[in-house]
């Protein structure tokens, strides 16, 4: 007769051939606390942008402009001088313009290596840490439905650098006075470049970008400026982790800062 079929349980780790060790893991050091830190720094994020994209105000003090809601791609955007208005939407969508934007910083961000496994380990324990066995009886990676959509990284990256770009401008923007004069500057204007100098690192930090510049060559000596552009990607690309925290917690600061000065519980102070 056929031997029995294994049973969930005997999956994985616990699978006939592997070492049999009653422990659920030998691990003996805090391996609970980088999941832990990981999910709460990501959910305070996701809390905090939630609130804000549904605020649908306070999002324009001039000459600033919150990184959740620029470009403005609704008709119903609060009057912008300058700024990166392509209003697409028109008078039917009675919801937050935010909402148009930050799919695409989100879906670049959801689809990252990095934020992949962050937020496996830290919200569904696949698993929880190096050695530590996942609770799920099943694995199948990210080869079906809904998780083989991981694969759109790349395209998110090439809209990430538009973003990039049109954040670019608005930081530009900040150089001028209230009343749109150039050749002013706040303290504002440092927020909003501090945030687009971590965006535009964290964004040429990504797995995608070097695969892009430095990828699919057989010989790097027939191609040296991509061979160059592939180093200085790579040095950004070991540090994408701490590039992909600091980015967004500047981000988070730079949509703050201008909360507060909108929402009279700040004055901006200018430099000149
Ligand atoms: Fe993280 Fe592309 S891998 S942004």
């Amino acid at each position: 007769a056929a031997p029995p079929a294994p049973s969930p349980r005997d999956r994985g780790v616990r699978a006939p051939g592997r070492a049999a060790i009653t422990a659920p893991h030998l691990r003996t050091d805090r391996w609970w606390l980088p999941p832990l830190v990981t999910a709460l720094g990501l959910a305070a994020f996701v809390g905090y942008s939630t609130w804000r994209a549904f605020a649908n105000a306070d999002y324009y003090a001039a000459p600033y402009v919150s990184p959740f809601y620029s470009p403005c791609l609704a008709h119903n955007c609060v009057p912008m001088k300058g700024g990166a208005d392509w209003a697409l939407f028109g008078p039917w969508w009675g919801l937050s313009p935010a909402l148009l934007v930050l799919i695409f910083p989100l879906g670049f961000r959801a689809t990252c290596y990095y934020y992949r496994k962050a937020y496996y380990r830290g919200f569904y324990a696949a698993p929880p840490a190096c050695a530590v066995a996942e609770p799920h009886a099943k694995y199948t990676g990210e080869t079906r439905f809904p998780l083989i959509l991981q694969n759109l990284h790349r395209y998110f990256f090439y809209i990430a650098l538009l973003v990039a770009g049109i954040l670019t401008y608005d930081t530009a923007l900040g150089f001028r006075d209230t009343h749109g004069a150039w050749g002013h500057m706040g303290l504002g204007t440092l927020v909003l470049l501090a945030n687009i100098a971590l965006i535009w690192a964290y964004t040429l930090s990504c797995h995608s970008c070097r695969h892009i510049v430095g990828g699919r060559l057989r010989h790097f000596s027939r191609h040296p400026v991509r061979y160059r552009l592939w180093s200085w990607v790579g040095v950004l690309n070991r540090r994408h982790m701490l590039l992909a925290w600091s980015s967004l917690i500047s981000v988070g600061i730079a949509d703050l800062y201008v909360y507060l000065v909108a929402s009279g519980a700040f004055d901006d102070p200018r430099f000149f």
